[in-house]
């Protein structure tokens, strides 16, 4: 055990050094930014990977836990240019198991466990898309840099990177390597894991939709859901329905508030 553990941490302290001599790639601008350009509030946030190296004051990420591509927006979002591919379409991206307008593969969804009770009328379906990009993170499973199209200028042969997971697991693939709560913040609360029956629900239909669930109130708009912030998509509470990702005014990333988000829809 100890043995292992040491030639691991050496391992790690190669891919540090290593680190250091290679050439970032000239940020490519790939994605304009109609709303806030360089000024867009996710950079520089925990969201912006190709920035956490220098925040946090240390060389072991970007690069090295995984690949700073340069700009923070691919880790994400597709560039228009891609935006129109539709998988196995112009590539051979058949079965490939791509989230569907986004830049990332799919996590494997038959592993979740859904929420469910007795009293809910409307039960969680697999997750969608804009929650599977969440998942595809945050489920610990996937490489945070696993990205479907990286920008032109990515060397891929001299990428080092360890292409770490977002999880608390003490494994070499695993940002809980460091994120242990001694060498680095513990990540594990960060985790919400496969197990989805504990979070809240996604991806079912808003139950104010139908103007008759008493326990809910009326959207603003079915689709989209309310003028405060909390949006639905296609009528459904995603995991952007409490989070946006752009907006940092709320602890958590929160829509609202979080003594009042629940009551923005709970009536009781
Ligand atoms: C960690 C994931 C992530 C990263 C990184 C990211 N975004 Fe986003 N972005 C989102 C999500 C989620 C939405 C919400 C989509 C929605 O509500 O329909 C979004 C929405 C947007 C929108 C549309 C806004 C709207 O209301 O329709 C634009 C434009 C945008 N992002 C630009 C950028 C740019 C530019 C960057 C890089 C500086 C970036 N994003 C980085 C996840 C991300
Ligand atoms: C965008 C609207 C929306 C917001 C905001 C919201 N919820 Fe929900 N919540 C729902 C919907 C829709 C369901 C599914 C219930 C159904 O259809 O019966 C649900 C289900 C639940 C359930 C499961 C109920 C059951 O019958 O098993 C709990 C618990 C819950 N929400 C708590 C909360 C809490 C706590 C908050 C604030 C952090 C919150 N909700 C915010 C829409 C919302
Ligand atoms: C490319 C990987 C990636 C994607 C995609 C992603 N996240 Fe994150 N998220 C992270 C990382 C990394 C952190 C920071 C973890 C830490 O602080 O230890 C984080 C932090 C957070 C936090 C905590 C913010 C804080 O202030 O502490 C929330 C909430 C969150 N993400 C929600 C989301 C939601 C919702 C989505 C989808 C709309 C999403 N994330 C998509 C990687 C991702
Ligand atoms: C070699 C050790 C190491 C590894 C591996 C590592 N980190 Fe870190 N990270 C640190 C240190 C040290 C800090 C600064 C202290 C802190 O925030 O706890 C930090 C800080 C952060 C921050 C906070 C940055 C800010 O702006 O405040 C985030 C988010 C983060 N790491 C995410 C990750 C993710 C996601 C991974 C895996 C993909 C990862 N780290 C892997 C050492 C590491
Ligand atoms: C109904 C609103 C709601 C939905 C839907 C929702 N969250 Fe949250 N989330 C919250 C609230 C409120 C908190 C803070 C309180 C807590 O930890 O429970 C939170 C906390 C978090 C945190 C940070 C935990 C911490 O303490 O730093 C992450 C990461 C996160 N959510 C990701 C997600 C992801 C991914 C999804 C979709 C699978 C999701 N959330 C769906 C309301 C929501």
């Amino acid at each position: 055990m100890r043995i292992k553990k040491a030639v691991q941490m050496a391992c790690l302290w190669i891919m540090v050094t290593a680190a250091g001599s290679l050439q970032a790639a000239e940020p490519l601008p790939i994605f304009a930014d109609p709303i806030a350009g360089d000024a867009d509030p996710i950079r520089g946030s925990k969201h912006d990977f190709t920035g956490l190296n220098h925040r946090a004051g240390v060389v072991a990420m970007g690069g090295v836990a995984f690949s700073d591509y340069g700009n923070p927006c691919v880790y994400c979002h597709l560039s228009p240019e891609e935006a129109g591919i539709t998988p196995g379409q112009n590539l051979n991206l058949e079965n490939s198991g791509v989230i569907e307008g986004w830049n990332r593969y799919m996590p494997a969804t038959e592993n979740y466990r859904l929420y469910d009770s007795g009293s809910m009328d409307n039960k969680p379906n697999s997750p969608s898309s804009i929650s599977l990009l969440c998942l595809s993170c945050h489920d610990g499973t996937m490489a945070v840099d696993m990205i479907l199209f990286k920008p032109a200028a990515f060397r891929n042969k001299q990428d080092a990177a360890l292409h770490m997971r977002l999880n608390g697991a003490k494994e070499l693939t695993s940002c809980g390597q460091c994120h242990n709560g001694t060498v680095a913040h513990d990540i594990s609360v960060k985790v919400v894991g496969t197990g989805l029956q504990d979070e809240h629900p996604v991806s079912m239909t808003y139950g104010g939709n139908n103007w008759k669930d008493p326990d809910f109130k009326l959207p603003d708009d079915f689709q989209h859901g309310f003028n405060t912030g909390v949006k639905l998509y296609n009528g459904s509470v995603e995991c952007a329905t409490c989070h946006n990702l752009h907006d940092p005014s709320n602890e958590l990333l929160l829509t609202q508030r979080r003594d009042i988000l629940c009551a923005t829809c709970h009536v009781k």
